[in-house]
C-alpha cells in the first residue's frame, strides 16, 4: 500500500482551456509523445510488419500490430529501483474495431477476411517500452511482445469452468473459448498480472430465430448485432446456432505479461455482465478485493473477495486468487449507508426454484442474481478507484444517464442517482465499514455532480469548484492522492447540444479533500479520452487516445473520419488511428505537480 500522504497534493500546472483542435493539448511545461497508435508492430521477433496508411494490411499482419480503439492499460515495471520507471510492460486493451477505417474499401464488400481481420484488430497488446532520456519508445524486438485476440485460446476457470451453459460443439467440456473482445478498461493485480474486461459483447452477437431466452434478453443479445457482421461469416457468433457461445464473453480476463507463452484465463468467478474495469486492492487481511461496475443504464456495481490471502511470496499460488471467493452487488440506501449483497447459491433467494442450482449458474447469469437480491440500479457504472491513502475509500464514475429515470417501465430517481435527466454524470464515493475493502455495510456519498455552471438546468449544473466538465468516465488515483478523471462524452453531444462550447473529451485532476480542479488534458477532434497508467515515480503518464474522428453513426469512412481527425499522422496520413500516448514534464517532474 502507498505510504499515507502527510500533506494533501496540490495542482502546479496552469490549466488547458476548452479545446476544439485536432490535437493533445497538455499544459505549458509538458509534452505529449505518441507512442504505441493502431497498426504499429507489437515487436515480435521477425515478425513485425509495418503498418500500412490505406489499410491494406492482411489479417495476419494485423494480428502482429497493435489493435483498434485502444482502452483500459497497466503499466508494469521490469526492474526494481530507479530503473522501475525506465522500462516496462504495458498492456493494452483494444476494444473494438470500426471497420469503415480498417479496410482500404471500408464496409463497401464483407467477407471472411474482413471478419478474420477484425477479429485480429481487438483484445490486448503487451509491449515492451523504455524511457530513452529523449522520451519514450516501444522496444522492438521485445521477448514479452503478445497480441491477445478473438482467437487466442483463454482458459474457462473458476464456477462456470465446464458449466452446461459454458459448453459449445466446438468446446464439449466447457473449458475454453477462443478469444475476448470489448476489452474496455483494465485491472492491475499486486502479483503483476493484468485484468482485461469484456464490456459490450452482446454487439457481436445474432439471434434472429425469434425467440430468445430470459437470459438473452436479460444482457442484450437480439436478432441483429450493432454493426460488425462477424456473424454473416463466422457462425460461432450466430446465437441461433452457437446458443452457448455468448456466455463464454462477458467476464474478467486474467492475462500474466510477464510470460508471452502463458493462456489467459476468464476468472468466472468475477461474474459475468458488461464489465467495464476491475480495480483491485487488499483487505487488511491480506484478501483480494475487486470492484466492478456494469456500464449499462440501470445496471449495477459489484465486487469480489478472494477466499485465501494473497502471499507477496508466493507467485503460484496468487495466480488461482481470483478462483475462489464471494461476489457481492451494492445497494445504496437512502439513509446514507450502503450493503454488498452476497450473490451466493443458495443464499439470499438465489433458489434451485429461481434457477440459481450452482455457483455457475449464479455467476453466468450475475444480472438475474443482483435483480434478485434487490441491488441499486446505477446511472452505467464505469470505472471504479480506491484512494491511494485512505484504505476502503472508493469512487466510481456513473457516466450518464440520458433522460430515461421516471420514464415509462424504468426506475425513478433515487438518493444515488439522483438526476431525472443526469446528461453530465457523476461520481459516487463510499467508505468500507473500518476501512476494510472486504466489509459488507459501507458509507456512501456523492462525491460530485458533473456539469457546467452556466446553464440555466439545475441538472445540468455541477457542484465542483473549477469550471465545466461531464461524462466521466476513466478514474484513477495517483500515488500522491490527486484523482483523474477522464471524459466520454459521446459524439452525438460532443461540443454541441447540452456540451456547446465545452470542446473535445478531456482529463481534469481534483483532490477530492480541497476540491481544487483543473483541466490537464484535451483530445484530438471526435476522440475518447481513457485508459491510465503511471510510472511508479509518477514523471510519465499514459493515456489513450480511442477513436479520433468518430462521426455520429460510428462506423466511418476514411474520407469522412479524416474531415473530423487527422490525428495523429496529420495530412500525411490516410485516417485517424488510435494510440497510446506518453506524457512528461519538461523539467523531469512529478506529473500534476
Ligand atoms: Fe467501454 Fe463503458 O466504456
Ligand atoms: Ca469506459
Ligand atoms: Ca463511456
Ligand atoms: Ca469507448
Amino acid at each position: 500500500a502507498a505510504p499515507l500522504a502527510k500533506k494533501l497534493p496540490t495542482l502546479g500546472f496552469a490549466p488547458v482551456g476548452f479545446s476544439a483542435e485536432d490535437r493533445v493539448i497538455v499544459p505549458a511545461g509538458y509534452v505529449a509523445e505518441l507512442l504505441y497508435a493502431w497498426g504499429d508492430p507489437v515487436g515480435i521477433k521477425g515478425k513485425m510488419p509495418a503498418f500500412k496508411p490505406d489499410a491494406s494490411n492482411s489479417a495476419d499482419e494485423q494480428a502482429l500490430q497493435a489493435g483498434m480503439h485502444h482502452d483500459g492499460m497497466a503499466f508494469f515495471p521490469l526492474a526494481a529501483g530507479p530503473r522501475a520507471s525506465k522500462r516496462g510492460l504495458m498492456a493494452i486493451n483494444h476494444e473494438y474495431t470500426d471497420e469503415g477505417l480498417l479496410f482500404a474499401d471500408g464496409m463497401k464488400t464483407w467477407n471472411g477476411d474482413k471478419v478474420k481481420k477484425a477479429q485480429a484488430a481487438v483484445g490486448v497488446s503487451v509491449i515492451e517500452v523504455e524511457d530513452t532520456g529523449r522520451g519514450w519508445r516501444v522496444v522492438r524486438p521485445s521477448k514479452y511482445a503478445r497480441r491477445v485476440t478473438a482467437s487466442t485460446p483463454i482458459a474457462i476457470s473458476g464456477p462456470a469452468k465446464g458449466h452446461p451453459l459454458m459448453k459449445t460443439d466446438a468446446d464439449t467440456k466447457g473449458e475454453l473459448v477462443l478469444g475476448t473482445f470489448q476489452n474496455c478498461a483494465n485491472g492491475q493485480t499486486p502479483w503483476g498480472t493484468y485484468l482485461s474486461c469484456e464490456e459490450n459483447f452482446t454487439d457481436l452477437f445474432v439471434n434472429d430465430s425469434g425467440t430468445l431466452s430470459d437470459l438473452e434478453k436479460r444482457y442484450g443479445i437480439s436478432n441483429k448485432d450493432a454493426g460488425y457482421k462477424w456473424a454473416w461469416e463466422d457462425f460461432r457468433f450466430d446465437a441461433q446456432i452457437n446458443p452457448n457461445e455468448p456466455n463464454r464473453f462477458g467476464w474478467v480476463v486474467e492475462i500474466d505479461p510477464f510470460d508471452p507463452t502463458s493462456r489467459p484465463a476468464k476468472r468466472t468467478a468475477l461474474g459475468r455482465f458488461k464489465h467495464e474495469g476491475a480495480t483491485v486492492t487488499l483487505a487488511p487481511d491480506g484478501r483480494a478485493v475487486v470492484y466492478m461496475g456494469d456500464d449499462q443504464r440501470f445496471e449495477y456495481i459489484y465486487k469480489f473477495v478472494s477466499k485465501h490471502k494473497y502471499k507477496p511470496a508466493n507467485r503460484s499460488a496468487n495466480l488461482r486468487l481470483l478462483d475462489e471467493g464471494t461476489l457481492y452487488v451494492a445497494r445504496f440506501n437512502a439513509d446514507g449507508s450502503g450493503d454488498w449483497l452476497e450473490l451466493t447459491a443458495g443464499k439470499n433467494g438465489l433458489s434451485l426454484e429461481a434457477g440459481f442450482s450452482n455457483q455457475g449458474d449464479v455467476v453466468i447469469k450475475a444480472r438475474l442474481a443482483a435483480d434478485i437480491v434487490g441491488a441499486t440500479k446505477m446511472d452505467r457504472p464505469e470505472w471504479i478507484a480506491v484512494h491511494s491513502h485512505k484504505p476502503g475509500e472508493v469512487y466510481c464514475t456513473l457516466t450518464n444517464n440520458n433522460n430515461q429515470r421516471g420514464a415509462d417501465g424504468k426506475p425513478g430517481v433515487d438518493t444515488a442517482n439522483p438526476r431525472a435527466d443526469n446528461k453530465f454524470g457523476h461520481i459516487i464515493r463510499w467508505n468500507e465499514a473500518g476501512a476494510d475493502a472486504a466489509a459488507t455495510g459501507f458509507k456512501w456519498d456523492i462525491f460530485a455532480l458533473a456539469g457546467r455552471p452556466d446553464t440555466v438546468k439545475a441538472e445540468h449544473q455541477g457542484n465542483l469548484k473549477g469550471d465545466a466538465f461531464g461524462s466521466p468516465d476513466g478514474l484513477k488515483f495517483d500515488a500522491n492522492g490527486v484523482l483523474w478523471v477522464q471524459t466520454d462524452i459521446s459524439t452525438s453531444t460532443l461540443n454541441a447540444k447540452e456540451y456547446k462550447g465545452l470542446g473535445n473529451n478531456m482529463m481534469v485532476a481534483v483532490v477530492p479533500e480541497s476540491g481544487e480542479f483543473r483541466r490537464f488534458l484535451t483530445g484530438p477532434n471526435g476522440c475518447e479520452l481513457t485508459g491510465i497508467a503511471f510510472t511508479p515515480d509518477m514523471k510519465t503518464l499514459f493515456v489513450n487516445i480511442q477513436h479520433p474522428g468518430e462521426p455520429e453513426s460510428e462506423r466511418s469512412d476514411p474520407d469522412q473520419a479524416k474531415a473530423i481527425s487527422a490525428w495523429p499522422d496529420g495530412a500525411a496520413g490516410s485516417r485517424p488511428r488510435a494510440a497510446t500516448v506518453a506524457i512528461r514534464k519538461l523539467d523531469g517532474g512529478v506529473i500534476g505537480s
